[in-house]
C-alpha cells in the first residue's frame, strides 16, 4: 500500500520504517531540510536500537523516501498518517498547532481520495477537527475519510513494539477507513480494538494516565517505606504477584520523564477540567512524581551532610534507558537541584550526552562510569541502563574519594553492595 507519515519523531520515522519493511511503498515527510538530507544519508535524528539499519535497508529498496514536500507525499499515497508533536503549552492543554498545521498541507495537497489518520496523541475532538480543515480547503472536490490510530511504541523498544504490539486501536466512522486500516496493519499481530473515534483518542490518555499513576503509587510506597524501614522491593513484589495487580510498571524510583507521561497527564487534567471535572487522582500523580526528585535530592545532600562543594558523579541521563531522549528527564531536575545545593556534578551516559549538553550546563561529561566517579564523593544512578547492572564496583570503589552509592533505580542488591564497602541508599530501601 502507497503510504505517507507526516513527522519523522520517535512515531514517525519508527513506524514508517517498520511499514516499509513489511512491503509497503512509504513516503516520510517532514520540514527541516538538513534532517531530510541527513534521513536520505542515514543519519537518524535520534538515537533507537535497530531503526538506522532498517531505515537504510528500506531507503536502499526504494520502499522508503523522504521529502519536505507534501505535494509528493501526500498526491500518491492512500494512507496518510499525522505524526507530529503535540507538546504541552504552558496551562497544561496539548498544542496541536503542528497537527492543524499538517491538516492544512494535506488537505492542500489531496489528489485523490485518501485515508487521513491521526497518531500523535490529541485530545477527544481533534480528529473532528483535523476533518473540518482539511474539508475546508478541499471544499467537496477530493473524497477522504479520517481516523484514530493512537501510538503505544515505547523509546528504547520502538521497533519490536510496533512489529508486537499489545493492541492496535483504531477509531472510526466509515467501513472504509476501518478495512484500509485493518488490512494494513494485517502483518502485525494484537488485539484490535474497533472503536469511535473519540475512545480511540480517549485510551491512549487513559493509558499514559494509569501507567503514571502505577509508578507514582510505587513512589509513594517508597517514601513510606523510607519512613518506616520497609523494603519498597519486596512489598512491590509482594504486591505485584497478586494477578489482579501485576508488577508492571510498579516501579520505585526517580519519577517518570519523557515527552508522553508528563504532557498526557497534565492534558488529561486539562481535558477534565474543559469539562468541569477536577482530576484531583492525576494531580496527586504529578505532585508525587515532582516529589520523587526532591526526595532523592534530599536524602543524598542530608546522607553526604551536605554536598556543597562535593563532586557527585551522575550515572545515566536520559529519561530512560536505550534512548538519548532527554525530554523532562528526571536527571535535569535532579543535577540542577544539586547544583543549586553547590554540588559539582560529572557525568557519564552511554548515549545521551550531546542532548544533555544541550539541556543542563556545569556538568563535566565523561566517557565511562568509571571516569565520571573518579575522585567523586558518591554515585548517583538516575537510569537504569544495562551497562551498570554488571559493573564492576569493586573497581570503582577504588577510584572514589567516598564510596556512597545512591540508586536511583533499585537496580542494585544492598547487600551485595554493602559487602563491598559502600553506604548505599536505594529508593524506599537501604
Ligand atoms: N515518543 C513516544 O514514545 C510516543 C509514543 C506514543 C505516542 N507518541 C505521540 O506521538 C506524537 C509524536 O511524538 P514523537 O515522540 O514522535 O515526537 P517528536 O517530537 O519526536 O517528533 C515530532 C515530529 O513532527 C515533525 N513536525 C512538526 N510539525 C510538522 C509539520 N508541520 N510538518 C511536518 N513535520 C512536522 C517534527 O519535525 C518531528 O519530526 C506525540 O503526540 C506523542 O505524544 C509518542
Amino acid at each position: 500500500m502507497k503510504i505517507a507519515f507526516i513527522g519523522h519523531g520517535y512515531v514517525g520515522l519508527v513506524t514508517a520504517a517498520v511499514f516499509a519493511d513489511l512491503g509497503n511503498s512509504v513516503w516520510v515527510v517532514g520540514r527541516t531540510k538538513s534532517k531530510i538530507d541527513n534521513l536520505k544519508k542515514g543519519i537518524m535524528p535520534f538515537f533507537e536500537p535497530g531503526l538506522e539499519e532498517m531505515v537504510k535497508r528500506n531507503t536502499l529498496s526504494g520502499r522508503l523516501k523522504f521529502t519536505l514536500n507534501y505535494q509528493e507525499a501526500v498526491s500518491e499515497s492512500k494512507v496518510i498518517f499525522i505524526c507530529v508533536g503535540t507538546p504541552s503549552k504552558q496551562n497544561g492543554e496539548a498544542d496541536l498547532s503542528a497537527v492543524f498545521k499538517s491538516s492544512e498541507e494535506i488537505g492542500r495537497n489531496l489528489k485523490n481520495y485518501a485515508l487521513i489518520v491521526t497518531k500523535s496523541t490529541v485530545p477527544v475532538g481533534t480528529n473532528r477537527q483535523v476533518a473540518k480543515v482539511i474539508k475546508k480547503i478541499v471544499a467537496g472536490k477530493v473524497p477522504f475519510d479520517i481516523a484514530s490510530c493512537p501510538e503505544f511504541l515505547r523509546e528504547g523498544s520502538a521497533i519490536s513494539d510496533t512489529l508486537n504490539p499489545d493492541r492496535i486501536v483504531i477509531g472510526f466512522d466509515s467501513i472504509k477507513a476501518k478495512t484500509i486500516l485493518l488490512d494494513l496493519h494485517k502483518p502485525i499481530d494484537g488485539e484490535r480494538i474497533n472503536t469511535t473515534i473519540e475512545s480511540a483518542e480517549m485510551i491512549k490518555y487513559a493509558s499514559n494516565a494509569l501507567l503514571a499513576n502505577k509508578i507514582s503509587f510505587a513512589n509513594a510506597m517508597s517514601f513510606i517505606c523510607d519512613a518506616v524501614g520497609a523494603d519498597v522491593e519486596d512489598v512491590l513484589n509482594g504486591v505485584g504477584l497478586d494477578k489482579r495487580l501485576g508488577r508492571m510498571f510498579l516501579y520505585a524510583g526517580v519519577g517518570f520523564g519523557g515527552s508522553c507521561f508528563p504532557k498526557d497527564v497534565k492534558a488529561l487534567i486539562a481535558i477534565a477540567k474543559s469539562k468541569k471535572y477536577d482530576f484531583d487522582l492525576l494531580k496527586a500523580v504529578n505532585l508525587i512524581n515532582d516529589d520523587a526528585r526532591k526526595r532523592f535530592v534530599e536524602k543524598v545532600d542530608r546522607t553526604l551532610s551536605g554536598v556543597k562543594g562535593k563532586t557527585l558523579a551522575v550515572w545515566g541521563l536520559a529519561f530512560k534507558p536505550n534512548t538519548d531522549d532527554m525530554r523532562e528527564a528526571p536527571s535535569i531536575d535532579i543535577i540542577r537541584l544539586l547544583q543549586a545545593k553547590g554540588a559539582k556534578i560529572k557525568a557519564f551516559d552511554p548515549v545521551a550526552v550531546d542532548n544533555a549538553a544541550k539541556v543542563i550546563t556545569d556538568v563535566t561529561f565523561t566517557g565511562s562510569p568509571a571516569e565520571a566517579a573518579a575522585g567523586a564523593h558518591a554515585v548517583l544512578l538516575l537510569t537504569e541502563w544495562n551497562e551498570f547492572k554488571q559493573l564492576d564496583l569493586r573497581e570503582i570503589k577504588k577510584v572514589m574519594k567516598t564510596p556512597y552509592l545512591f540508586d536511583g533505580r533499585n537496580i542494585y542488591d544492598p547487600a551485595q553492595v554493602k559487602s563491598m564497602g559502600f553506604v548505599y541508599k536505594g529508593v524506599g530501601r537501604e
